[in-house]
């Protein structure tokens, strides 16, 4: 069955929140998350990507369509699907009176671990999060970076072969965030499956085996980053600074952005970027040649607002 192939498989998944005003959350999202993979739901606010998370979490259920992890039924096998899985809430309420080092090695073993091997894997993960040194502090008295990195490391001592995690690196600093992307990637060396949510773009190129872009509730693309970059057709962008006026009817016939003294000329392939960037210098512009960038593509394929702007400049 093809279900069970998959970590995560979710099948024309729709979610309407009923309230004042109905919210179509989920508009029919097909995903396949593969075993062994770390897979990246990327969308901006509103997105959908905390009601995807919750459903195949079983702590929502949808209104229409199929969830499958590891080959259950999210919505009639929920104790199953549990059993399988931990989950970093993107909200973290921490009991106050929990340590870090009880965080751990409790639910450790509540979850069946005998405790010799809570014990081992509570400290290995409490290092891998640098929480080793506070691990004895009560939650109440630790920052919210240190409070998430807590619940961060008691889903890296579960046992689960699928770990979630609800954008595990906001409010983090960009040291306690690399150390987030190295455990994480570690984790999957080991076998895990990891899903999951960002809206940093990094993020999303840094770590993850495939990624889909999500927005409004509806899945934009999937794949890898090369695939999801390839779904446009600009492959580099060239950035120009200085006086542009002079220069403007040279950039109408590429899609541009322009901020202030600064351009972004997006282009097909590397010798119209250096043709480009050729004639800025002899423009006596200051000009610079890169692939294009998860952030560009993300920007192109999800627009909104800003990106009509964009188009009228
Ligand atoms: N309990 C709820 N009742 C009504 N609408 C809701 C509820 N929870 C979320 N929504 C709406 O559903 C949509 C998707 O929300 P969701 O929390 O899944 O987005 P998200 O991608 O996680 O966003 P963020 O990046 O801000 O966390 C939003 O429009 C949100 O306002
Ligand atoms: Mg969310």
């Amino acid at each position: 069955m093809a279900e069970k192939m998959d970590a995560v498989k979710t099948v024309d998944l729709a979610k309407i929140y009923h309230g004042k005003e109905p919210v179509n959350a989920l508009k029919g999202v097909n995903i396949e998350i593969k075993k062994g993979e770390l897979f990246t739901l990327l969308g901006p606010n509103g997105a959908g990507k905390t009601t995807f998370l919750r459903i195949i979490s079983t702590q929502l259920l949808p209104t229409s369509g199929e969830a499958y992890v590891l080959g259950f039924n999210a919505l009639d096998q929920a104790e199953k699907v549990r059993e399988h899985i931990a989950v970093v809430p993107q909200d973290v309420a921490t009991y106050g009176n929990f340590t870090p080092w009880e965080y751990c090695y409790y639910f450790s073993l509540l979850r069946g671990m005998t405790k010799q091997k809570a014990t081992e894997t509570a400290e290995k993960a409490l290092k891998a999060v640098e929480l080793w040194s506070l691990r004895n502090r009560t939650c109440a008295a630790l920052s919210g970076g240190e409070k998430k990195r807590a619940i961060i490391a008691s889903v890296l001592a579960s046992d689960a072969d699928v770990l979630m995690l609800d954008e595990p690196t906001s409010g983090l600093d960009a040291m306690a965030r690399r150390k987030v992307w190295t455990v994480l990637r570690e984790m999957v060396e080991q076998g895990k499956t990891i899903l999951l949510t960002t809206h940093i773009m990094e993020e999303a190129e840094m770590v993850s085996d495939r990624l889909a872009i999500i927005s409004k509730g509806e899945l934009i693309s999937q794949g890898t980053v090369e695939e999801i970059k390839s779904s446009v057709k600009e492959k580099f962008r060239v950035v120009v600074e200085g006086n542009l006026n002079s220069l403007d009817k040279m950039f109408n016939s590429n899609s541009s952005v322009r901020f202030g003294n600064k351009r972004i000329i997006y282009v097909k392939d590397g010798d119209e970027a250096i043709e480009l960037v050729r004639k800025s210098l002899k423009a006596g512009l200051k000009a610079e040649a890169s692939p294009i960038t998860l952030e560009d593509v993300f920007v192109k394929l999800v627009g909104g607002e800003e990106n009509e702007n964009q188009k009228n400049d």
